[in-house]
């Protein structure tokens, strides 16, 4: 395989996978590892683990492992070259060589080479331009600021950058692969898509241009232009100002989401740490899956009528299903976190540590839509109100709503308790139908077989036996039993669990044919078998000797095993005794087998 050419060693020793892990996910240090929430599923308590010594990943919440490199293959979602490419420029270690031919890793590595070239290219116009120094004075964007958000200028002109590329060796066309340049429709070539624009790099969390954003300087019809999707720029999941923003969102655990880049600018500017925008496009699945890397919890300081909070409106079940708890912080008519920072920086922030959870802030809306000193007026509330509390799916918080919405009935004056009794009756019925529906349609995708049970592994028996092969592995990992002594004891096939037996296979095999133990080579091994997680788990937190000796490790199993065939020898004698095993059945020879080896 081509990738073994690659120098991984070396490249694994200079980019520390603490170093690596950190950008996506908030670490803490608990022992001698460090956990944090899992970037690959949605949790609130961290079970992603990370061991500096064996440089290795896990979650111990969805199973997924690894090392430094799959770690990056599968937050950025690269190819094996792709991450072995990008952490070597990384750490410094040169692979041209190895690398040659592997066309794809090349073209995101182009694309970011380019973004970057073009940001300096703007940077550098942006202090030749008058007019765009000027709109920044009169924004309030002070040199500071623009300095460090990378602002530049694309200057009026069509081929400005066009010409810059080409002199830096760039060809025409990854230019138009990074978004940065248009293929003229006629008589061939390509010109700047970005003319006479305030530019705003838009960086991943690694500090690096994946696209940008411009905003018109003059009187076009289009506002803002954004890097239309490329290799390198997703505008779903990406969010402005993560860069800045993740340190600080982790630790106040707390996101505050805006809609435009001025607004992300203006807030990091006034001293607001955790703020980033969505970039004017809804919040999706995917913004959702990146920001629960560092927090679960965030406030939509949105216009209150923009499509952003009707979006996100909608999308509350799908917040609430990822644990996500999103409140919104309806900007007052007429401003945005832009003008109202600048106007009364202590408003914005009242207004966020004000903010209500959506289900309360849909029941305002309703509420402040009707006259709900009508009886009109309040069925009207009641009708709409109902199918948003029901969409709640914890029973506590649907408690709570009740209870909010309750002075709006029209018996409310008769007492508290019937009015929450009427409401909630409507509640259930609603949320019946609902699963009514859902269930009809999901009974055809239900029918799927189960796994047979493994009782005897379940038992407490079974647990301690599975502990002991966790452990004993453990051991032979870092060295502390020798393998090959306890694999006399107990050859690979008598693991009792798959999942160990599989380790204890493939570690067996690998000492017969090399004498050595390289934990690559054992990982490629397994990778797919059953003993992959256990052999993640083990290389995360299991490399240590244990306190139980290595001898009683092994009689557990031995015990076990004897246990069982005890077990298997009676139902054979009780078979044999019914006169339904014959001579020359298996299971004659089996029980005779096991009256020599138990000595019977
Ligand atoms: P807004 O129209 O609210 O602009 O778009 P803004 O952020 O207040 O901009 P300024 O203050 O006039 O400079 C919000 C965001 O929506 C995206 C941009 O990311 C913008 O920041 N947008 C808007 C576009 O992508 N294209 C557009 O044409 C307009
Ligand atoms: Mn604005």
């Amino acid at each position: 395989m081509d990738s073994f050419r690659y120098p991984l060693d070396d490249i694994r020793a200079r980019c520390d996978i603490v170093d690596v892990v950190s950008s996506y996910v908030a670490l803490k240090r608990s022992g001698k590892t460090l956990k944090g929430l899992c970037p690959f599923h949605t949790e609130k308590t961290p079970s992603f683990t990370v061991n500096q010594d064996t440089q290795r990943w896990m979650c111990f919440g969805c199973g997924a492992n690894g090392d430094v490199f799959s770690f990056l293959m599968r937050i950025e979602g690269l190819t094996f070259s792709e991450a072995v490419e990008q952490l070597a420029a990384k750490a410094g270690v040169d692979i041209s060589h190895a690398a040659k031919n592997s066309r794809s890793a090349g073209e995101r590595d182009l694309i970011l080479r380019i973004n970057s070239l073009a940001a300096v290219y703007f940077r550098k116009a942006l202090e030749r331009s008058r007019v765009a120094q000027d709109y920044l004075r009169r924004r309030g964007v002070t040199a500071e600021v623009a300095e460090r958000f990378r602002l530049g200028y694309a200057e009026a002109g069509w081929q400005g950058l066009a010409d810059y590329l080409k002199s830096q060796g760039i060809r025409l066309e990854d230019g138009f692969k990074a978004g940065l340049l248009i293929a003229r429709e006629h008589g061939g070539g390509y010109y700047d898509r970005f003319r006479h624009r305030l530019m705003f790099p838009i960086f991943d969390v690694q500090n690096r241009v994946i696209g940008f954003g411009g905003r018109d300087l003059g009187d076009g019809d289009v506002k803002y232009l954004n890097t239309p999707e490329t290799r390198v720029f997703i505008k779903n999941k990406t969010l402005y100002a993560l860069n800045f923003a993740r340190k600080s969102i982790s630790e106040q655990n707390n996101v505050v989401l805006v809609e435009g880049y001025m607004d992300a600018l203006t807030a990091h500017a006034a001293g607001f740490d955790n703020v980033v925008a969505t970039m004017g496009t809804a919040l999706t699945n995917e913004h959702v899956n990146v920001l629960s890397r560092y927090t679960h919890s965030a406030v939509l300081a949105f216009d209150a009528d923009s499509a952003g909070m009707s979006a996100a409106l909608r999308s509350a079940p799908m917040f609430e299903a990822a644990e996500f708890e999103v409140k919104a912080a309806p900007m007052p008519e007429g401003d945005d976190p832009d003008s109202l920072i600048r106007r009364d920086r202590s408003a914005f922030a009242e207004l966020v540590s004000n903010a209500v959870l959506i289900p309360d802030y849909k029941l305002k809306m309703i509420t402040d839509r009707y006259d709900t000193t009508t009886k009109d007026g309040q069925l009207a509330v009641l009708k709409e109100a109902i199918p948003v509390i029901a969409e709640v799916s914890r029973q506590v918080e649907r408690e709570r709503l009740i209870a909010l919405l309750a002075p709006y009935h029209p018996n409310y004056r008769k007492g508290t308790v019937p009015a929450e009794l009427h409401i909630r009756q409507e509640v259930e019925a609603r949320i019946a139908k609902t699963i009514k529906t859902v269930k009809s349609s999901q009974k055809a995708r239900t029918k799927q077989v189960k796994p047979p049970d493994r009782i005897n592994l379940l038992s407490e028996e079974g647990k301690a036996v599975r502990k002991a092969e966790r452990e004993l592995l453990g051991n032979m990992l870092c060295q502390e039993a020798n393998a090959l002594d306890v694999f006399r004891e107990i050859p690979p096939d008598e693991f009792v669990s798959d999942d160990a037996k599989s380790v204890a296979t493939a570690l067996y095999q690998e000492l017969l044919n090399t004498g050595t133990l390289d934990m690559d080579a054992l990982v490629a091994t397994v990778a797919g078998a059953p003993g992959e997680r256990l052999l993640g788990e083990l290389l995360v937190t299991g490399m240590e000797p244990s306190d139980i000796p290595i001898a009683d490790l092994i009689s557990t199993i031995k015990i076990y095993h004897k246990k069982e065939q005890e077990k298997r020898f009676r139902a054979l004698a009780e078979k044999i005794q019914r006169g339904e095993i014959k001579r020359t059945d298996k299971e004659f020879a089996e029980y005779w087998q096991l009256v020599r080896e138990l000595h019977i």
